[in-house]
């Protein structure tokens, strides 16, 4: 499974690089806010910059919600850097954005996900990722899980190449059971990459063995 870091944070962004288990990046036009990223220029520049600091794919998001806009947008982005992904939300002119970026050979992330017939039509339209957002479901009382579920089946009944991107990853269990699904990456924040390290028994074996080491020495 690849891991991908959900934020716009270079520092973060940089440690997870740092830890050697980063596949890519995805950012939104929110997360760039959060940051305090605004102005086009400064955004493009941003997104370079997190091209630099790591080894894969970096998504990208379109702002135009018309196909002219689209792909006048996408291919900017696409330019700026080869690690450039155009990630396009999931609405009818987004489909034909994304038909048309993969007949151009330009890789696509369909965004804002929520259904498995969503899930079908961005591989129909040969979406790279599909982005399925499992926290999302989970705060109005839908199980976003089995939606990764759902579309594991699909994709595999029709052998479809469109890789599952579980997000809206809000905690590090999100990341074990979308593993268990056979979901292809997984976006997450940091705080949820790293809970997959702990363990107390992990802590207090480690402080036994550290402990005994220094009794004899
Ligand atoms: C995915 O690409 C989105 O950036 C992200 O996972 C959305 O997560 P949220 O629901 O926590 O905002």
């Amino acid at each position: 499974m690849k891991f991908f870091i959900d934020t716009a944070n270079l520092a973060q962004i940089k440690e997870a690089q740092d830890l050697g288990i980063l596949d890519g990046v995805t950012t939104n036009p929110s997360l760039m806010a959060k940051e305090g990223i605004t102005g086009t220029n400064n955004i493009l520049k941003h997104y370079v910059a997190i091209c630099n600091i790591v080894d894969g794919d970096v998504s990208a998001e379109v702002i135009a919600t018309d196909f002219e806009g689209m792909v006048r947008e996408g291919e900017a982005l696409a330019d700026l850097h080869p690690q450039i992904v155009v990630k396009i939300p999931m609405i009818k002119d987004g489909i034909k954005a994304i038909k048309y970026f993969s007949d151009h050979g330009i890789k696509t992330n369909c965004t804002l996900v929520f259904s498995v017939g969503q899930a079908l039509l961005a591989a129909k339209a040969g979406a790279s990722y599909v982005s399925p957002f499992i926290g999302r479901l989970d705060d109005v009382c839908t199980d976003g899980l089995n939606l990764i579920d759902e579309i594991r089946l699909v994709y595999d009944n029709y052998g479809y190449e469109t890789e599952i991107l579980a997000a809206s990853v809000r905690h590090t269990m999100h990341i074990v059971e979308c593993a268990k699904l056979g979901a292809d990456v997984i976006t997450a924040p940091l705080s949820a990459i790293e809970g997959l390290l702990k363990h107390p028994l992990t802590d207090s074996g480690l402080a036994t063995f550290l402990a005994d080491y220094k009794k004899g020495n």
